[in-house]
């Protein structure tokens, strides 16, 4: 027994140290952010509409590829700027970092805040850490599978409130196919006449950092990549939230998805789209 005492304090120790690791990259991210001021030289197209990557998102991947790989050497990365999509068996086991150095491209741009940086930390291929920074707000979200959310140190919880009481955040990427971005705006509507009203941040990672802190009660986005809500679903589980696709499916955590993230309150609400106004 006390030898098992003994290997549990010791992994705790380890997790502290790998959480400290990982929220210090955070910061070291958010402070090349913080600083930079992008101008139009810095930004290039990825293709489709809308759809930009700026040098500092570059810069930002490099550096964090540079510490986590510091902070956990065996573990594999996956990193928005590497256009590695698809999700290999060996991120099944062991470690997997997916990292989006900075959610919220259109508005760092602009100088339009929020922009976070996320990182996502797998194990065997499900969240176990999950580290998000606005170093705008000077915001850290984190959270480690099974000790709860905190936000800058406080322990946080999803809103109790009902939707009719709640604020409903949305995403729509404007490169996906037209009648996805489409079906975000009828359901929009539809969620707007259920709740107190509608916001769009412009950050899925955010999105979901509101959710986690009770700031709002709902989030949907058609499609969402891995790295946009691989940190932001750890934050809301532990959070006491709820995370799955848009049809109320489990997560996979293997890619693309529907994202639809609700509080405890909403939870046991009625809250799923309606079916003929998805289109995905
Ligand atoms: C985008 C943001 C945005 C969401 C898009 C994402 P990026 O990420 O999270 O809120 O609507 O779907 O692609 O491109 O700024 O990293
Ligand atoms: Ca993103
Ligand atoms: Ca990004």
């Amino acid at each position: 027994m006390a030898g098992k005492e003994q290997s549990i304090r010791i992994e705790n120790e380890t997790n502290r140290t790998l959480l400290h690791g990982i929220l210090s990259a955070a910061r070291g991210a958010g402070a090349i952010m913080a600083g930079a001021s992008p101008h139009d030289e810095d930004v290039m197209s990825k293709g489709g509409r809308a759809n930009y990557v700026t040098v500092y998102d570059e810069k930002v991947q490099e550096y964090l590829l540079g510490a986590l790989s510091k902070v956990l050497p065996e573990a594999h990365f996956v990193g928005e700027e590497e256009g590695q999509e698809v999700f290999l068996p060996e991120y099944e086991h062991g470690y997997t970092f997916v990292v989006d150095p900075i959610d919220g491209t259109s508005n760092f741009m602009r100088g339009y805040h929020p922009s976070v940086t996320s990182i996502g930390l797998l194990r065997d291929g499900k969240p176990y850490i999950g580290v998000i920074y606005n170093p705008y707000t000077d915001s850290l979200f984190y959270a480690e599978k099974g000790f709860g959310a905190y936000e800058n140190g406080k322990q946080i919880f999803t809103s109790p409130d009902p939707l009719s009481h709640s604020l409903v955040s949305m995403g729509t990427a404007p490169y996906y196919a037209e009648e996805v971005t489409e079906s975000a705006f009828l359901l929009g509507n539809w969620y707007l006449k259920r709740s107190i009203d509608i916001r769009r941040s412009g950050s899925a990672a955010w999105d979901l950092c509101l959710i986690a802190s009770g700031r709002t009660g709902l989030f949907y986005e058609p499609i969402l990549c891995l790295w946009d809500y691989a940190a932001g679903a750890c934050i809301v589980e532990e959070a006491g939230g709820k995370i799955t696709d848009m049809h109320g499916r489990s997560l996979t955590y293997r890619g693309k998805s529907s994202i639809l993230a609700v509080t405890a309150g909403v939870a046991g609400e009625d809250y799923l789209p309606p079916q003929e106004l998805m289109r995905v």
